[in-house]
């Protein structure tokens, strides 16, 4: 009837056009999409529909069996077991209805998400491309080999000079891979101390990197919280560590990657007549950032770099371990670490879904995103200290920042804060501050991020809202 006047010559022709508006186009448009992205119902797939019943029995034979329009029309496969489905959209509810302010965490693509719930994850591929233990791995190489390429591509690497292992299942054993294979049990590893926003596995004594090796602490200086080179300088060629790690967990400003290879390359062992430690980066928290431009790149200066594919860098959850390729042979000893010496067989699915964000990374919107992301960190840090909360270090270069809200007794403490902003809505992590003098169950602060709501499109205006939200909810 809407058409009539449109089509007033032919009641055939308006009841024709309406029949393909309101029926057929609804139809043939989601097909078509399906068509083109690839993107069918998984149970239509002939290995699906044929286990189906062995999954789920009979129940599921006839379900299938009946054509339901709108599962077709909206692509939406019902999954069986309904407990886990509520809690996945319990849980994607959740993250939908929250302010998301935790560093650590970030938002991924639905490319990712389909290659991490993608039939990769049935296959075992133990080894590396080309050198597998178990047949059928022809897929498997490329996708591996695909990963590598583009994680080299992103950060500018040449292969001649560096090499990049994929495999690590997460930040964590990618580091203890990276002691394993480059010092000796009981040696020296050189870290920030965890307090002073170290990550746990930079040698502290509850993680196996403190265990198997012994770590040097070292932490920032007391006036201004930012790293004292001079000072670090001096404990390294007293200590002679093996091995010196530059990156953190929780520290907000731009790190000199020149001054610690100078530091590193001032060591000397007398005993073994040779000078130089190792220098490795763990970029986990602004690897997105070095990838967008928005934060100094650590490859110029390091030997080893280890990552996590799922902070700033906006990945599945992963790590990638980089090494420098010569005559010390860095990269073999790394890979040997990681297979057979830590780990079996590859998570496929998850470095597919690796490679989907690094091609992401890649993009011009993902440089604009870095750069923001920054600049919404500054703005959110500006804001609070306009409102009167101490930043710790006077600010953040970073896409983290550190909030002394406990401030020597005039404000509230770090649990207390991180559990009245999840009541209404923000979700932070209570964190210690340099020379805390609380425990790190009840710090003196909390760290803010802006990578997950950047993601979802905030600006600096928006940054600067959410810290008049903090103040109110912390005031109160
Ligand atoms: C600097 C740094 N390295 C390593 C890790 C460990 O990563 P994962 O939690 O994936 O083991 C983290 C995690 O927060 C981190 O901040």
């Amino acid at each position: 009837m809407l058409y009539n006047s449109l089509y007033p010559a032919s009641h055939f022709k308006t009841y024709d056009f309406t029949f393909f508006t309101f029926f057929l186009l609804p139809l043939v448009i989601p097909a078509c999409l399906r068509v083109c992205t690839g993107r069918r119902r998984r149970e239509s797939r002939g290995q699906y529909r044929n286990l189906d019943s062995h999954f789920h029995g009979n129940d599921s034979q006839t379900r299938s069996s009946n054509f339901n329009l709108a599962t077709y029309i909206f692509n939406l496969t019902p999954m069986h077991d309904t407990q886990i489905r509520k809690l996945i959209d319990a849980e994607e509810k959740r993250q939908k209805k929250v302010i998301n302010l935790v560093a650590s965490e970030n938002y991924v693509s639905k490319d990712v998400l389909e290659a991490l719930g993608s039939e990769l994850t049935n296959k075992y591929a133990e080894g590396y491309p080309g050198k597998r233990y178990y047949g059928g791995n022809e897929i498997s190489d490329k996708v591996e080999m695909l990963a590598q390429e583009r994680a080299l591509k992103l950060f500018k690497l040449s292969p001649n000079e560096w090499s990049v292992n994929v495999q690590p299942l997460s930040g964590s054993p990618a580091n203890v891979a990276v002691y394993l294979a480059l010092v000796p049990q009981g040696g020296k590893i050189m870290g920030m101390t965890l307090s002073h926003g170290g990550h746990l596995t930079h040698g502290q004594k509850v993680s196996a990197s403190g265990k198997f090796w012994m770590q040097v602490p070292y932490g920032v200086s007391s006036e201004t919280e930012m790293i004292d080179y001079k000072e670090l300088g001096v404990l390294a060629t007293r200590e002679k560590p093996a091995l010196i790690v530059a990156g953190y967990t929780a520290y907000p400003r731009v790190v000199d990657f020149k001054k610690f290879r100078e530091i590193a390359d001032a060591v000397v062992y007398p005993e073994q007549g040779r000078r130089g430690a190792l220098l490795m980066v763990d970029m986990s928290h602004f690897a997105g950032l070095v990838a967008g431009g928005a934060y100094p790149s650590p490859f110029p200066c390091a030997d080893v770099v280890t990552t996590t594919t799922h902070k700033t860098l906006r990945g599945p959850r992963g790590a990638m371990i980089f090494a420098r390729k010569d005559a010390r042979e860095l990269d073999k000893k790394v890979d040997k670490a990681i297979f057979p010496g830590m780990q079996g067989g590859p998570h496929l699915n998850q470095i597919a879904a690796v490679a989907v964000a690094l091609k992401e990374a890649a993009s011009p919107a993902f440089k604009k995103y870095a750069g923001q992301v920054v600049k919404n960190a500054k703005a959110l840090s500006d804001e609070l200290a306009r409102l009167g909360w101490r930043i710790v270090s006077g600010g953040t270069d970073s896409h983290l920042l550190l909030v002394d809200v406990w401030m020597n007794g005039k404000g509230i403490g770090g649990k207390e804060a991180s559990d009245r902003l999840e009541k209404e809505g923000i979700i932070v992590n209570k964190n210690t501050i340099p020379f805390d003098t609380r425990s790190p169950f009840d710090p003196s602060g909390i760290r803010l991020g802006t990578p997950a709501e950047t993601t979802r499109g905030k600006t600096e205006k928006d940054f600067r809202d959410i810290a008049r939200k903090i103040d109110k909810v912390l005031r109160n």
